[in-house]
């Protein structure tokens, strides 16, 4: 029987199990090897991201090392709602781990294709899962599993096939023989099962191989032996459906995606960079045209710039957003703030915690700037902290100026107002205002609100006469 595709998926639900409980002991880490970061995203992130855009009617986790923090990842890239966890509780192979998910999906009605990932196996796009799962239904077979020719097998399980070409059996790296270990055609970990047929064939497979374990990759030869029709698709892009078992892997992945991300910046969107395999470009940042990045910048998570900036060597730049023309000069970090257009940043400046500037405001030399908004042509250029404040336009923060945000136990807020100069060295113990046109002598200490048009100095600062002019 063959139903079109759109018929059969309207027929057979789908839903999504990523296997992601062992701990991957070829890292050589602590950490559960599907938390290791890609792109600055946990590989389970990449695998939910991909299994989302599916839309599945549930996407199942396989739990095991480190459960919370992988559900974490998971939730992070699903949202609570879309995600469905199973706890492998002991790790005893790719099989046991989907056994383990039996009573969740055994609620999930009785047809329905399963579409089996692996929590290692990060680049797979949707495109190829989409044909995967196409082919499945058309050929409404029982089990369907996406294949790929490597030049260097070694590690992955091998497809044998008869000499008509039809599939016998897989067989894992360390239980093949010589002949075996010759074949170049892999699994990659990832299938779609007719559900039912599935949990039935994983009650024969038993853990009598070299490693002692409940193979998933035994059940296609059980299900061929039962009569079921076992199909591989062939992909031709092999890299995409790599696992990463090793850091080395791990560091070619990064590679790979970092000079895709940067290539398809400079002839997509017009980005320059002075040196190309110098640069780390997240996946989800956004740069603008003829923005100019030199080397050893990272630019991560969802940042967005401008048109037109120039990011100077050892910038950060972290979900933060930068309007037009803003230059970030050497060595600033700019994380979860924005900055507006024509700003000037740096060098070894620090905005964080939704610091926000204005257009055309400047933070220059080892300048932090904390929760604050710096108003539209404001300066603070040298030495200085700015930590919960609000400062309006066109004022000028002096060098050396502190606001003293924390007694110890609270945080309090500093204003100062438009048209303000702060003279050097001044301490704006908060909560404080600094009323408009005001200034402060240099070494100020200001305990006390300051009215609008006065001039205060001191230890503690006074008002020493009036800044109107008649
Ligand atoms: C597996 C396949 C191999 C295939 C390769 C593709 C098996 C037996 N082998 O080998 O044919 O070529 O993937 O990448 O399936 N996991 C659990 N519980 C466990 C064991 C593993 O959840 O008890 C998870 C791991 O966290 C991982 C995934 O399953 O995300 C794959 O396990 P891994 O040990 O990496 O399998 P491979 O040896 O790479
Ligand atoms: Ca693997």
């Amino acid at each position: 029987m063959t139903a079109s595709p759109d018929q059969t998926t309207s027929q057979a639900p789908l839903d999504v199990l990523i296997l992601a409980a062992g701990l991957g002991t070829r890292m050589k880490s602590q950490v559960a090897k599907v938390l290791h970061k890609l792109d600055g995203r946990p590989l389970i992130g990449h695998v939910c991201r991909t299994a989302a855009r599916l839309n599945p009617r549930r996407i199942y986790v396989v739990v095991g090392h480190q459960a919370d923090q992988v559900k974490t990842a998971a939730i992070e890239q699903l949202g609570a709602d879309q995600a469905a966890f199973v706890t492998q509780s002991e790790q005893r192979g790719t099989g046991d781990a989907v056994r383990a998910a039996r009573t969740e999906l055994g609620q999930a009605g009785a047809d329905s294709t399963l579409l089996v990932l692996s929590g290692d196996v990060p680049l797979v796009r949707p495109e190829a899962l989409t044909t995967l799962f196409e082919k499945h239904c058309a050929e409404n077979a029982a089990c369907t599993m996406l294949t790929v020719r490597l030049e260097n097998p070694t590690g992955y399980g091998r497809v044998v096939r008869d000499e008509a070409g039809q599939f016998v059996k897989i067989v894992e790296q360390k239980d093949a023989t010589d002949d075996e270990r010759q074949i170049r055609e892999i699994n990659a970990g990832i299938y779609c099962f007719d559900r039912r047929k599935l949990f039935a064939a994983l009650e024969r497979v038993q853990p009598t191989n070299s490693q002692g374990e409940y193979y998933l990759t035994d059940v296609p030869e059980i299900l061929l032996s039962e009569g079921g029709t076992v199909t591989c698709f062939l992909h031709t892009d092999a890299r995409e459906v790599s696992g990463i078992n090793t850091r080395a892997e791990l560091a070619e992945f990064e590679n790979l995606l970092r000079r895709n991300t940067i290539r398809r910046l400079m002839v997509e969107s017009g980005v320059t960079f002075i040196d190309p395999s110098h640069a780390y470009i997240s996946l989800d940042a956004s740069i603008g045209r003829d923005c100019v990045i030199y080397p050893d910048v990272s630019i991560e998570g969802k940042s967005v710039l401008g048109e037109g900036c120039l990011i100077r060597s050892g910038a950060r730049i972290t979900d933060s957003r930068l309007g037009a023309n803003v230059t970030v000069k050497d060595y600033s970090i700019i994380v979860d703030s924005e900055v507006a257009s024509n700003c000037s940043v740096g060098p070894f400046a620090h905005l964080r915690m939704n610091a926000k500037l204005a257009e055309k405001a400047t933070v220059g030399n080892f300048v932090e700037v904390k929760k604050s908004n710096i108003g539209r042509g404001t300066k603070a250029m040298h030495l200085t902290y700015l930590g919960d404040a609000t400062i309006g336009e066109g004022t000028n923060i002096g060098a050396g100026t502190i606001t003293c945000n924390y007694d110890g136990v609270r945080k309090h807020e500093t204003l100062i107002e438009d048209n303000v100069k702060i003279g050097s060295d001044t301490m704006l113990v908060a909560p404080v205002t600094v009323g408009a046109r005001s200034v402060t002598g240099a070494g100020s200490v200001v305990t006390k609100d300051v009215p609008p048009d006065s001039l205060v100095a001191g230890v503690p600062a006074r008002v020493i006469k009036s800044t109107k002019k008649d």
